[in-house]
């Protein structure tokens, strides 16, 4: 099994524990994971692994969360040919309807025309929002958490989430 990089950023914290969540869950599945906050990585570190999640919260109404904002011009020259990534972001969907976990579209697309192959798409069921940059037909292009107005959803879907990725890296 290839090791994963998970590269992930957080403002208020939420996205920090989901990600060591997943870090804990995959390692006792016997993967290999090395994490990375964003905040204080360089992107190309990305280019070191095979396989990748990235994980990044919606803020400011449709933005990337700061840390991910500010290497963004440098992700998207990033060559990801031969990579495969799964995507995971909080957002709050009452709060935001219209704007609903976009960073996870914002860096997913990305990622897919730069030659990635995404994995862990994630059904909307669930979910009540007006509008998300991360759908793609009635899918997300990753992982979402609300932790606003879901937190009780939230352990549950890590881990039915990360059983579909781990099929889905092996
Ligand atoms: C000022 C502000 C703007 C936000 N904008 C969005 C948004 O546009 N879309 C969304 O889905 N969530 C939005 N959120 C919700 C955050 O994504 C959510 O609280 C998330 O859990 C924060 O993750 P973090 O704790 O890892 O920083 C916003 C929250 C705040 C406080």
């Amino acid at each position: 099994m290839e090791k994963i990089g998970m590269f992930w950023g957080s403002t208020t914290g939420n996205q920090e524990e989901a990600a060591k969540y997943l870090m804990d869950y995959m390692k006792s599945e016997g993967f290999e994971v090395d994490s990375f906050d964003i905040k204080s990585t360089p992107p190309e570190k990305m280019l070191d692994y095979t396989n990748l999640i990235i994980g990044c919260p919606t803020w400011n109404v449709g933005e990337l969360q700061e840390d991910w904002e500010a290497i963004f011009n440098d992700y998207q020259g990033l060559d990801f040919s031969g990579k495969t990534a799964a995507f995971f972001g909080c957002g709050d969907q009452v709060g935001y309807s219209d704007n609903f976990l976009d960073a996870i579209g914002m860096l997913a697309k990305p990622f897919i025309e730069k030659g990635g192959n995404l994995i862990g798409r994630w059904s909307t069921e669930g979910y009540e929002f007006d509008g998300s940059v991360a759908l793609d037909g009635d899918e997300f292009l990753g992982l979402g958490l609300d932790n606003d107005n879901q937190e009780e959803e939230t352990e549950e879907r890590l881990i039915i989430w990360a059983e579909l990725i781990r099929d889905e890296f092996k």
